[in-house]
């Protein structure tokens, strides 16, 4: 298993580019089963998490073929197993994508349940109870949803909780669908955006998405099409944070700031000088951070997927930060990884407080989940002497060549094995 070796102390400085986002790749990839001609991707990043998608749509028959320039053509005129097994599903929750799509264009689908997962229950309630509205047969037995509609019905649906796969499963469901699906207390995240733009580009009548209410007018058939995956807003958070936490001074590249207010805003507070471009982000770090504190929510407030990262950079701030997660009942497992690190944080419930020390110092530790992992590798770059970050196969699922990237902007960072 590979580790992360690094040596702390070392200001990023430099330009870093970054890839498409993997949590709008993700959908996208399974729109490519609502179409028999080919969808063709460009901007789609390398990491375990895509190839897992692709080795899941490969097995249900799609043919692919992936260009130098990075652009991955999916060919699903012929659909041979409508079906998502656990051995896939359980290494990437996000497998239950598959689902909506498959229903919609297939008529059946077999999609294995979740399961438990490291931060949190995250149950797949919503998607079942959404496809259900639409008229789907689903029974849960052996652990696999099955699900069967002729056709699926136009429907109102209104969400219990603000769910994003659940959002984008049911959007891509309705395109297919026979009449017009409203859903209502839809998530808002940019990703749904980015597959909104995907579906229209392949003939889906679409509206409304970013808003809480989507509405889609089904069609008898999508067309084949091309489209470009937007930034990954969260690799973007990971640098500037990263750059912050060290005194740097880092542009970052090939993003859109937009997605990012809310993290921009507390980085600021947090003392970061922050400046940006219609496709690029310049930040600068100066001494220690500020204490800042932040709660979780769904888009546009601070996402959870930054709050780790966040927390490592406000570990060694002036002052306390109360750092609330409200989406996950069970992701601060960065706080003990931290302490080891000479951190001081108090974990009760689904809140920490962090009292900022002046220094952290390396040490063994371990990564837990994925943004768990970039927590640990910022805390690494600043700790003093090295840390050495054990399980980080968690990272290369969601960062492409994260090491690569940082070494680039100075950072002293190997991967052993
Ligand atoms: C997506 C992102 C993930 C991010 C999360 C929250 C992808 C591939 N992953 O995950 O990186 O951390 O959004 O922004 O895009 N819930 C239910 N019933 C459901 C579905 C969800 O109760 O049917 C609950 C979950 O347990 C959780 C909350 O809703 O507490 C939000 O989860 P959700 O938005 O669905 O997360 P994911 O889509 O899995």
């Amino acid at each position: 298993m590979d580790k992360l070796v690094i040596e702390g102390g070392q200001a990023l400085a430099g330009e870093v580019r970054v890839s498409g986002a993997k949590n709008a790749a993700l959908p996208i990839l399974c729109a490519a089963l609502l179409s028999p001609e080919p969808l063709t991707l460009s901007n789609v990043p390398r990491l375990n998490d895509v190839r897992t998608m692709q080795s899941l749509l490969g097995q249900m028959g799609l043919r692919q073929e992936s260009a130098a320039s990075g652009a991955v053509s999916l060919d699903a005129s012929r659909i041979d197993w409508p079906l998502a097994p656990y051995e896939l599903v359980k290494t990437m929750r996000a497998s239950i994508l598959a689902l909506g799509p498959l229903l919609a264009r297939c008529g059946e689908a077999r999609v294995s349940l979740p399961g438990g997962c490291a931060i949190g229950l995250r149950p797949v309630d919503q998607h079942v109870k959404g496809l259900q509205a639409m008229g789907a047969e689903i029974d849960l037995t052996h652990g696999y949803i099955n699900a069967r509609a002729i056709r699926l019905k136009g429907t109102r649906f209104a969400f219990d909780v603000v769910t994003v796969t659940g959002t984008e499963n049911l959007m891509m469901a309705a395109t297919l669908a026979d009449g017009v699906t409203t859903l209502e207390n839809a998530a808002r995240e940019p990703e749904i955006v980015d597959l909104a733009r995907c579906l229209i580009a392949m003939g889906a009548r679409v509206s409304g998405a970013g808003s809480d209410r989507i509405v889609i007018e089904g069609v008898d058939r999508l067309h084949g099409a091309t489209h470009a995956i937007m930034p990954d807003r969260i690799e973007t958070g990971t640098f500037l944070a990263a750059t912050a936490a060290t005194g740097g001074d880092v542009v970052v590249n090939g993003t859109d700031w937009h997605a990012l207010a809310a993290v921009i805003d507390k980085l600021r507070e947090a003392g970061a000088d922050i400046a940006t471009t219609e496709s690029a982000i310049r930040v600068r770090g100066d001494g220690r951070p500020r204490a800042a504190n932040v709660r979780t929510a769904p888009f546009p407030a601070f996402p959870t997927d930054m709050q780790a990262q966040f927390m490592a950079l406000v570990a060694r701030a002036e002052g306390t930060s109360v750092i609330t997660e409200t989406i996950f009942e069970n992701r601060m497992m960065h706080v003990q990884e931290l302490r080891r690190l000479g951190a001081d944080i108090e974990v009760e419930g689904n809140t920490a407080v962090v009292r900022g020390v002046e220094r952290l110092t390396g040490a063994n530790v371990m990564a837990t989940d994925l943004r768990a992992s970039a927590c640990l590798v910022i805390a690494g770059l600043v700790a003093d002497g090295e840390t050495t970050i054990d399980r980080i196969y968690h990272l290369d699922r969601g960062y492409e060549r994260i090491e690569d990237k940082l070494c680039a902007l100075g950072a002293r960072i190997r991967r052993v094995q």
